[in-house]
């Protein structure tokens, strides 16, 4: 199949007759991937369980794993549910558009090729507008998971969509890097209380402030185990995964204090990081491997072996989650042989960075005591 690709330089406004070729080929049940502002989808009709096939082979995913389906205007929501509930509305209120999906009981009108067999069905409206405009063009609601080959990071360019999808799918729309570059919250509302299945832009906090506590999925900080089962049937896939092995090493949490980032020893918890990671880098050097080091823009110039790349400013986590996926997929391409990482803080988008992270790495810590000891934990 030859893929066209459809460049879109600016979005303010969108030109809508380069996405009417698009929207017409997704009407009539073909693939085209599209920009939003958290990653890039592959779209096809989410009411066509033929589309929804031809997704699942084009991306090389189980289809017990469920497909988001897009809207452009609230009022595409009603038919694809079987209720509305109050919790919904105050979210969409909110948060639509933007990088936020919620999980409500579905209608008949959703085969169940789009919702995995489930009696529920992901909804999300995006706000990039190639995305927006492209649904509502379409004319149609759009089935679309993240445009990457099943099991890679998920595509924050048009470029790495070209790398994974060219040949496999009718077009590419090309709008340029995506703004978020990690996946939508998801939150489970089709319960008697909403569930985070999903961490990402729309935080916590910021859903606390509109549904009051949300209960966090127990698999989005512990590994998959016997007594840990997702709620989210993509959770429990091996996802967002660099070719290399992935080693995220962590400073200890005991006490410390101010001085301690101030003395001659420079002992705080980042330099004891920096100094393990080196050390360990040093040593896949001896064994012969190539060592790759994802770093941040305050720490990078610190090191002195591998591969280092800065993924973004430990001050601003909106910079380390634009640049996650794309860090990852460069790592693979320059061929490097291990990972070492520095962490983040669990918090806000830390907590959709480090649920990312900790699927990259299949939970594999080390922590570095304060004593400079380094203990090494897998899957905890
Ligand atoms: O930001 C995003 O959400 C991107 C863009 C393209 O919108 N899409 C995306 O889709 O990340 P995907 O398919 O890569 O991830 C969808 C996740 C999967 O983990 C899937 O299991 C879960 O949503 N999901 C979908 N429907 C569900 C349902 N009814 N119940 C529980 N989880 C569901
Ligand atoms: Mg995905």
């Amino acid at each position: 199949m030859q893929t066209k690709i459809v460049r879109i330089e600016d979005k303010t406004p969108v030109r809508e007759e380069l996405l009417a070729d698009a929207a017409r080929i997704l009407r009539e049940g073909g693939l085209v991937a599209f920009p939003t502002e958290t990653v890039y989808g592959l779209g096809g009709n989410a009411l066509d369980a033929d589309a929804s096939r031809k997704i699942y082979a084009a991306k090389g995913r189980p289809s017990d794993n469920p497909l988001i389906v897009h809207i452009a205007r609230m009022e595409e929501l009603e038919p694809l549910v079987t209720e509305i509930p109050e919790s919904a509305k105050r979210l969409a209120e909110a948060y639509w558009p933007g990088p936020l999906t919620m999980i409500l009981k579905k209608s008949g009108r959703i085969p169940a090729e789009t919702s995995g067999g489930l009696d529920t069905v992901a909804v999300r409206m995006p706000a990039d507008p190639v995305a927006n405009a492209l649904i509502r063009l379409a004319g149609v609601p759009v089935a679309a998971p993240s445009a990457n080959t099943s099991g890679k990071p998920s595509p924050t360019t048009a470029e790495h969509v070209i790398e994974d999808m060219n040949g496999r799918i009718d077009v590419i729309l090309d709008g340029g890097a995506v703004q978020v570059g990690v996946e939508s919250t998801i939150v489970d509302l089709s319960g008697d209380h909403p569930v985070l299945l999903r961490p990402g832009a729309v935080t916590v906090p910021m859903l606390e402030k509109i549904l009051g506590p949300v209960e966090l999925d127990p698999v989005l900080t512990k590994p998959l185990g016997p007594d840990v089962h997702p709620k989210a049937p993509g959770m429990k896939y091996r996802h967002y995964a660099p070719k290399a092995e992935m080693i995220l090493v962590e400073a200890g949490d005991e006490g410390e204090t101010e001085t301690d980032c101030n003395g001659p020893e420079e002992n705080c918890g980042s330099m004891r990081v920096v100094k393990e990671i080196s050390r360990l880098a040093e040593e896949a050097v001896r064994a012969g491997k190539r060592p790759g080091i994802l770093a941040t823009d305050e720490t990078a110039p610190l090191y002195r072996t591998g591969e280092v790349r800065s993924i973004g400013r430990r001050s601003d986590e909106a910079s380390v989650a634009h640049n996650l996926f794309a860090v990852l997929r460069e790592f693979d391409s320059i061929g490097v042989d291990i990972i070492y990482s520095e962490v983040f803080p669990e918090d806000d988008l830390g907590l959709a960075i480090m649920n990312r992270m900790n699927k990259a790495a299949g939970h594999h810590h080390i922590v570095v005591g304060k004593d400079g000891s380094a203990s090494e934990t897998l899957g905890g």
